[in-house]
């Protein structure tokens, strides 16, 4: 790593300055598997929590398949592409969702958040940072699967929403998912979402057998935030490129989420220093 790099890096780790001492709660969410409704959730809860009277800022950090813009219909010009690139500051690129929440927009093809050069990364903090100021909730759409740079991205947040479907192949990815957390920091607060069940027994039976699980080989709970039904609904929704929690807000998808989102806003602390943990979190180096 060059010296500048190194710079900057003791630079974050070190100078808090005063504007990061704000309550914005960071939580990413991620799944083992992709298709399982990860972006809807994060969508939905988003709007829920706006609806509750919370400040809500969205990042889309799923660079491979950055769709968050496109299941909400918006259009963005610029994205944090730009950002990165120094051509334009944060606040230019926020696009404005239903019930006023924020979105800061990606395109495929950014690079790994974890991989940035130093004034990349300095511009993303820096740009997050003046954002949450004016936030209660930072939410985090990340890349389906267990790459070290998702990884990293979850290690810093405050909280980690993990959304599996009953599906055996995405229970066991949400397993693996939870192991690597786990080993990396056991402490993790753990929430799990089962998405697209065609049951209340079904999404228990899911909860069960991961809890089951963790418990046995990491001797852990996880927290449970509940299941959201499978929904034509959502498609519905999705079809129009609209929110289900806008488009038919007594859909059994959308009362899940709005019960989800008090249940996060009820149970998860207020941080003092929740941004600046995360920043410190994303800039520290790798052990
Ligand atoms: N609860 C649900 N009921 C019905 N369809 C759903 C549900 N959740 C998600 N879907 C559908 O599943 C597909 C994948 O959702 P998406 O949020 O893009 O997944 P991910 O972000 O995990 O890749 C979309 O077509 C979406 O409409
Ligand atoms: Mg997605």
């Amino acid at each position: 790593m060059n010296d500048q790099a190194n710079r900057l890096r003791a630079l974050a780790r070190t100078q808090v300055p005063e504007a990061t001492l704000f309550t914005s709660r960071v939580m990413a969410i991620a799944s083992g598997k992709g298709g399982v409704g990860k972006t809807n959730v994060v969508a939905g809860l988003a709007m829920a929590l706006a609806q509750l009277g919370q400040r809500v800022v969205v990042l889309d950090a799923d660079f491979g398949l950055a769709n968050l813009d496109i299941l909400l219909g918006l259009s963005p010009e610029y994205t944090l592409e730009h950002v990165l690139r120094g051509e334009k500051l944060m606040e230019e690129i926020l696009l404005d969702g239903p019930f006023g929440i924020r979105i800061i927009p990606a395109s495929s093809g950014i690079q790994e958040l974890t991989r940035l050069d130093a004034a990349a990364e300095m511009r993303l903090i820096q740009g997050l940072q003046r954002i949450s100021a004016t936030s209660d909730w930072l939410l985090i759409d990340t890349a389906a699967g267990i790459h070290d740079s998702v990884i990293k991205l979850l290690m810093a947040a405050q909280e980690v929403l993990l959304v599996t479907t009953p599906e055996p192949t995405a229970l066991v990815d949400a397993y693996a998912m939870v192991k690597v957390v786990h080993l990396r920091d056991p402490h993790k607060p753990l929430w799990l979402l089962v998405n697209n069940a065609q049951s209340q027994d079904e999404a228990e039976e899911t909860i069960e057998q991961l809890q089951a699980a963790t418990r046995r080989f990491l001797n852990r709970d996880l927290h449970v935030l509940g299941m959201l039904p499978s929904d034509p609904f959502i498609l519905q929704a999705v079809r129009q490129q609209r929110g289900v929690v806008e488009l038919f807000p007594q859909a059994p998808s959308a009362l899940a989420l709005h019960s989800a989102a008090r249940q996060l806003q009820e149970k998860i602390p207020l941080q003092k220093d929740g941004f600046a943990a995360f920043w410190k979190g994303l800039s520290a180096e790798e052990p």
